[in-house]
């Protein structure tokens, strides 16, 4: 398998510009030189993408946006179009993250229009699928899972999907401290491979990232990115605090 591991910090609702630039370069000495077959992308709000980029520049640390919206521009107070990202040169974006389903309202739907809008811009979409609790008591994550993947890849292309990064983040295990079990987490990121495979080819299946995110932390992070399944990680609170992110990055080899 030729995959390589992409590590990507979503900072959430948390850091200021200066804030980001301080623990922006806390992360490149943490880290150190750049590692082999890892990318390592930070994710800070959109106000401080910015700032980040400036910090990161010239190093292996890339950086991404945490939502953007599906129209090019227009009359959608509040938010941030494509166009609006790609000038500040940023390359990656979170799309459909459980607090953005929870709390904003968005839906599968809305996933795939942000999804294809991120590839028409070129940018890379790190898309997040995951259930409830519930759901996974009830017995449909897998069922679900397929759905969420099914309808934000509706009209992507093939040679679009090789360049997608999937997240597969339970939504019980998100700053919870309740990790999946490396075996829940490669089961469910295998469901994802098999159903991009359905979906396109197993060329491409074979090609797409997919990562584990919630509660991965310097502690658990070896074992997870072990599993065959698992090409890195979507790191929420660990991302905040530099050696831990650190940690996890060298633990993708
Ligand atoms: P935590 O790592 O804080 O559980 O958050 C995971 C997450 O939601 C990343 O997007």
């Amino acid at each position: 398998m030729s995959r390589k591991y992409v590590i990507a910090g979503n900072w959430k609702m948390n850091k200021t510009p200066s804030e980001a630039k301080v623990l922006v370069k806390e992360v490149i000495e943490a880290i150190g030189a750049k590692p082999e077959n890892v990318d390592v992308i930070v994710c800070p709000p959109f106000v401080a993408v910015d700032a980040a980029m400036g910090a990161a520049e010239g190093s292996f640390v890339k950086v991404g946006a945490q939502n953007l919206h599906f129209e090019a521009k227009g009359a959608y107070t509040g938010e941030i179009a494509a166009d609006m990202l790609n000038d500040l040169g940023v390359s990656y974006v979170i799309i459909g993250h459980s607090e953005r389903r929870q709390y904003f309202a968005e839906t599968d739907e809305t996933v795939n229009k942000k999804v294809l809008t991120a590839f028409e811009a070129g940018l890379t979409p790190i898309i997040c699928v995951g259930e409830t609790l519930e759901q996974r008591e009830q017995g449909i994550t897998a069922d679900l899972i397929r759905m969420q993947v099914k309808i934000a890849f509706g009209g992507v292309t093939a040679d679009q999907a090789k360049k997608a990064i999937i997240a597969y983040e339970p939504v019980w295990a998100i700053g919870t401290g309740k990790t999946a079990t490396n075996e829940q987490a490669d089961e469910v990121c295998g469901i994802i491979r098999e159903t991009i495979g359905e979906l396109y080819d197993g060329a491409t299946a074979e090609e797409i990232i997919i990562q584990y995110g919630g509660s991965m932390n310097a502690g658990n992070a070896e074992a997870l990115l072990a599993m065959p399944n698992i090409d890195g990680g979507l790191i929420g609170g660990a991302a905040l605090k530099p050696n831990d992110f650190a940690t996890i990055v060298k633990s993708a080899k």
